[in-house]
């Protein structure tokens, strides 16, 4: 079968395809799935750029979709032929968070998804919705899920709140479509307009050009009537935070999701403190979480953005495209 490894020094002309022997036969609580398709992911750029401490080897890619080829003795939720996702911490089932860590994750503490069949514990992957083709599924591992999580989990949206999504990406697209899915508002910024007419296209009911208007928490306030918004979709991190702080209503809630700024920063902890807000970091979510997306997405009908597919041996090109920041939603690899 054909895979990607990444080999030392990282970097996305040491992404290698390669030819591996395919999976044997599953093993007790295993299934075998070949694999279709995967999505990339910032996390995905760190890793093949050497940013979370390459592995030499390595195949990369948290995200993965495909179908079931065979079970093993004692898996009763799947069956030959199913269509599957993966999950990004196969050791969280349920319940509150363990993970501080990607030791756990495919595509960076252990192998990833960039190859054509795996062997793995059932438990490793969800159903996918249905109707989804493969690369629609791929987009959910990741990014679907932490919009979700943030909106419907820790945020617990009800219709009728407002949203702010930050930029254009793959995680901020998912909210914006969430968002609107459950009757919520959505304000949408990016750095371009042409993006931002896609985002209205979608159902953003404000957008805001952040480098037109760096101070957009203002523009924010005027669209809420001075009030702010109930969530924040918080992907930047130390260079955004203090504009969603003022751009979110008293009591509000800030989904502390991404570090597209940077990792570490001054928070203006006075004016959280007064506005009463929470701030709640997360990282992607759990089985269980990523199961009730899928049955989300089986009642509302949300299909995934995607930007741009590129075949497997392509995987430099389509990080490339990422890295320019040239995408509206997902990107993806099919194979
Ligand atoms: N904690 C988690 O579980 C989790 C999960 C997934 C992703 N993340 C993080 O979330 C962030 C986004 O991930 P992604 O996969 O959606 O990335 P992505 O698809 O590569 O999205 C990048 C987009 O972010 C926007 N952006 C860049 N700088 C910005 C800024 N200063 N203000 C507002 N928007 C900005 C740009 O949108 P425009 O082109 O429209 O300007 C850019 O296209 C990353 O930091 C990633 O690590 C975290």
């Amino acid at each position: 079968m054909k895979a990607i490894k990444l080999i030392a020094p990282a970097g996305l002309d040491n992404l290698k395809l390669v030819e591996l022997a395919t999976p044997g036969e599953p093993q007790v609580g295993e299934i075998r799935v070949r694999l279709h398709a995967s999505s990339l992911n910032y996390h995905d750029l760190g890793v093949v750029l050497g940013h979370m401490g390459a592995a030499d080897g390595r195949i990369p890619m948290s995200d993965g979709a495909g179908v079931v080829e065979a079970v093993g003795p004692g898996v009763s939720e799947f069956a030959v032929g199913d269509h599957v996702v993966s999950t990004f911490f196969p050791l969280w089932l349920d319940g509150e968070p363990t993970m501080a860590d990607f030791s756990a994750t495919p595509g960076d503490g252990m192998d990833g998804y960039a190859r054509e069949a795996v062997v793995a514990p059932a438990t490793a992957f969800t159903h996918s919705p249905r109707g989804y083709s493969h690369a629609q599924a791929a987009t959910l591992t990741t990014a679907g899920l932490t919009a979700w999580r943030a909106l419907v989990v820790n945020g617990a949206l009800k219709a009728g709140e407002t949203v702010l999504v930050l930029g254009t990406g793959g995680v901020s697209i998912f909210a914006l479509q969430f968002a609107k899915a459950m009757g919520a508002n959505v304000i949408a910024t990016s750095s371009s307009d042409e993006k931002l007419e896609r985002a209205r296209q979608l159902g953003a009911d404000h957008t805001i050009n952040y480098r037109r208007e760096p101070q957009w928490a203002q523009r924010v306030l005027e669209f809420t009537n001075g009030r702010g918004v109930d969530h924040v979709v918080e992907v930047g991190g130390p260079g955004t935070l203090e504009q969603s702080i003022l751009a979110t209503r008293v009591g509000g809630h800030i989904a502390l999701i991404g570090v597209l700024t940077g990792i570490a920063g001054p928070v203006p902890t006075g004016t959280m403190m007064r506005r009463q807000q929470r701030l709640q970091g997360l990282i992607v979510g759990s089985r269980q979480h990523q199961i009730e997306l899928v049955r989300a997405i089986d009642a509302t009908g949300v299909k995934p953005v995607i930007d741009r597919s590129f075949p497997l041996e392509a995987i430099a090109d389509a990080f490339r495209l990422q890295q320019a920041g040239g995408h509206f939603g997902k990107i993806v690899l099919e194979y």
